[in-house]
């Protein structure tokens, strides 16, 4: 099962050790506000399910799917949602969009102009993974949990070809199979 694997990048204790700051952060921000989580699935679901339960707060959950990349390993800039309720209320509300990676930033870019168009007036970001050397659009995310090296990784919800989510720990995928050195944001 683990014959893609390079590495291990993060361990889970430090994932629980970093969930649990990012956690404090995002009580103090929302504390008193009406908060909605919306999760990017698939990718997302081992982050949100960990980080929803470590916030002491009144929240909602929704979910929406986000798909840019097919089989391979790179985003090709169209960006599929669809969203899992039909009567979702944003305007009013603290919405708070959590992904598992911000990449070239296109797939979270997208959604959260989807987000406004639909309603929204206050998005943040939260990924778990944030490969800043790769963006291609201008998005920060307002909050993360790492910082990651230009590697393709896979685990804790994050899939090369479908595969690895249930790994407990981010590893790095042998880079032969995503094609040798690691990309450049261009
Ligand atoms: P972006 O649109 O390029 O920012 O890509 C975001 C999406 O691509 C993420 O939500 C992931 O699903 C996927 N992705 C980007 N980098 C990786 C990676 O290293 N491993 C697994 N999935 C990735
Ligand atoms: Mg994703």
């Amino acid at each position: 099962m683990f014959e893609d694997i390079d590495r291990i990048l993060i361990d889970e204790e430090t994932i629980r050790r970093e969930l649990r700051r990012l956690a404090a952060e995002l009580v103090k921000a929302f504390k008193g506000r009406d908060l909605l989580v919306i999760a990017v699935l698939k990718g997302s679901c081992v982050f949100a399910s960990d980080l929803i339960r470590l916030l002491p707060l009144p929240l909602s959950l929704e979910f929406l799917s986000a798909s840019s990349y097919g089989e391979g390993t790179e985003s090709r800039g169209t960006v599929n949602l669809r969203f899992l309720s039909d009567d979702l209320r944003l305007s009013g509300r603290s919405v708070l969009l959590v992904d598992d990676i911000l990449d070239t930033g296109r797939t979270l870019k997208a959604v959260k102009e989807r987000l406004f168009e639909l309603g929204a007036d206050a998005v943040k970001t939260c990924v778990f993974l944030d490969k800043a050397a790769r963006r291609a659009v201008d998005l920060q995310a307002d909050f993360r949990c790492f910082e990651v090296e230009d590697v393709f990784v896979v685990g804790y919800g994050l899939d090369y070809a479908g595969r690895y989510r249930n790994l407990p720990y981010i590893a790095a995928l042998r880079p032969e199979i995503y094609g040798g050195a690691p990309k450049s944001t261009s």
